[in-house]
């Protein structure tokens, strides 16, 4: 077997992992996600999901990964031998294509907002609502963002881990935080901008419905690349010298900080040109370039704003894709760059049914859902959830605590003093938290009321 790679350093490893973490997720998803549940009181229990099933399940994932050095199917070989528990990996792998093609559909609109912003075509349009229902609706225009979109993407996964993944990581990463506190200074000095704040830090806690707690748990394993096994293959190429918790800690903390930050640069801004924060996925289509072109020097922030989505996106799918192309390429034997092809190929074909959802197909609804729709729905809702009861019941209760406490202190090496709270929390608060919201989902408490 050829020999794996390694991220080179520690700092390279976190911004890998933040830039899988960080992505469209934070930036297109939370804010419209924010703005359809009501602002402050999804952001409150969005928190909760981060703090008591975010941090565990990270950590769950990363002693799986880093433990074996092995892309999902052999990690869980290995972790739970004699068990058929490997099967799971089908599960991480189908979760992982279904994002990648309704995802790369965004990121074909991000592109193409990108060559409309450099061209001059968003500064010389008023109508923005139907700017982007056109482009939507357009039979090929979607689909070819994609189809580019996502040989961007392969174009980086097949340099490799250290040339391709990690050097990227390391540029964008500090590129993009710099570009977000600029946004979020420029919004601010908005007139009115208090409103957008108090939207978002002034909670109201009667406004928590069913649709809130799913909402919020969804977006919260979405923002984190967590339960399809993203974080497990990445911590696989982690040292073994490296803190996993601190480690886990890091990641969770700087995407959380991006979400609120990306919420701080829209909302104040919504609100301070009277817009409404409940578009929907259109949000930051509609609203910012909108209010681009109110700003002065709004040519240039539009270019960088949907630059800096695209560094976002890009170091998001790079991950999502690194979990079949590890397996492709440890359990079917195929070299880097055919895996990578393979990947590509077929997330290219559902990408364009994806994007075809919004014009020629979007009559073709599978449970009232286009196929977009679904894919997103089913992945963040159903199967990232499920993944995160399942990476914490195996690390809570299957595999061996001894080898848990060594794994977390590096064989002895680091002081742990969070085992006992986070063997606990994978033990009975993650799992049970996520049941419950499930079951809370599909009206189970009903009678409560
Ligand atoms: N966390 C990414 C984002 O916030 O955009 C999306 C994502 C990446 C989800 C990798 C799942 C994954 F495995």
């Amino acid at each position: 077997m050829a020999t794996r790679g390694q991220f080179t350093t520690r700092i390279g490893a976190i911004a890998a992992t933040v830039g899988s973490a960080v992505g469209l997720g934070n930036i297109w998803r939370f804010p419209y996600e924010t703005g359809v549940h009501g602002g402050a009181a999804f952001i409150f229990i969005y928190l909760l999901c981060v703090l008591v099933m975010g941090i565990p399940v990270i950590v769950a994932e990363f002693v799986v990964g880093r433990r074996t050095h092995k892309n999902v199917c052999g990690a869980l070989r290995e972790m739970a031998p004699g068990r058929k528990f490997h099967w799971f990996s089908a599960v991480c792998i189908v979760a992982s294509i279904l994002i990648i093609s309704f995802y790369s559909v965004v990121c074909g609109w991000i592109l193409e907002y990108l060559f409309q912003a450099i061209s001059g075509g968003l500064a010389g349009t008023s109508d923005y609502s139907k700017l982007f229902g056109d482009f939507v609706s357009s039979p090929y225009r979607g689909v070819m963002w994609t189809v580019l979109f996502l040989f961007a993407n392969y174009l980086v996964l097949k340099r490799g881990l250290k040339r391709g993944i990690e050097r990227m990581a390391n540029v964008m990463m500090p590129l993009l935080f710099v570009l977000l506190v600029v946004f979020c200074v420029n919004s601010l000095m908005q007139p009115g901008a208090i409103e957008g704040i108090k939207f978002m830090f002034s909670p109201d806690f009667s406004a928590i419905t069913p649709h809130v707690a799913i909402g919020a748990m969804g977006q919260a394993f979405f923002s984190l690349s967590l339960g399809l096994s993203c974080l497990l293959t990445y911590s696989s190429y982690f040292k073994d010298s490296d803190s996993l918790v601190k480690n886990a800690v890091s990641v969770a903390l700087l995407d959380t900080m991006v979400a609120v930050l990306a919420g701080v640069m829209i909302f104040p801004a919504v609100f301070s040109y009277g817009m409404t924060p409940e578009a929907g996925p259109k949000l930051i289509f509609e609203v910012l370039p909108a209010i681009f072109g109110q700003m002065p020097g709004g040519y240039v922030l539009a270019i960088l704003f949907f630059f800096l989505l695209f560094m976002a996106s890009i170091t998001s799918t790079i991950s999502m894709s690194e979990i079949s192309i590890a397996y492709f390429s440890e359990e079917l034997k195929l070299n880097r760059n055919k895996a990578s092809l393979l990947n590509t190929v077929i997330a290219m074909v559902l990408g364009t049914l994806c994007a075809l959802s919004f014009g020629v197909m979007s009559d073709f609804k599978i449970f009232g859902m286009t196929l977009f729709d679904l894919f997103d729905y089913m992945s963040s809702n159903i199967l990232l959830p499920l993944g995160g009861i399942f990476f914490s019941v195996l690390v809570g209760w299957v595999v061996d605590k001894k080898i848990v406490a060594d794994e977390l202190s590096n064989h002895g090496k680091l002081k742990v003093g969070v085992l006992k709270p986070l063997r606990f929390c994978l033990r009975y608060v993650a799992p049970f938290t996520i049941v419950l919201v499930f079951l809370y989902g599909l009206g189970v408490f009903e009678f409560l009321k």
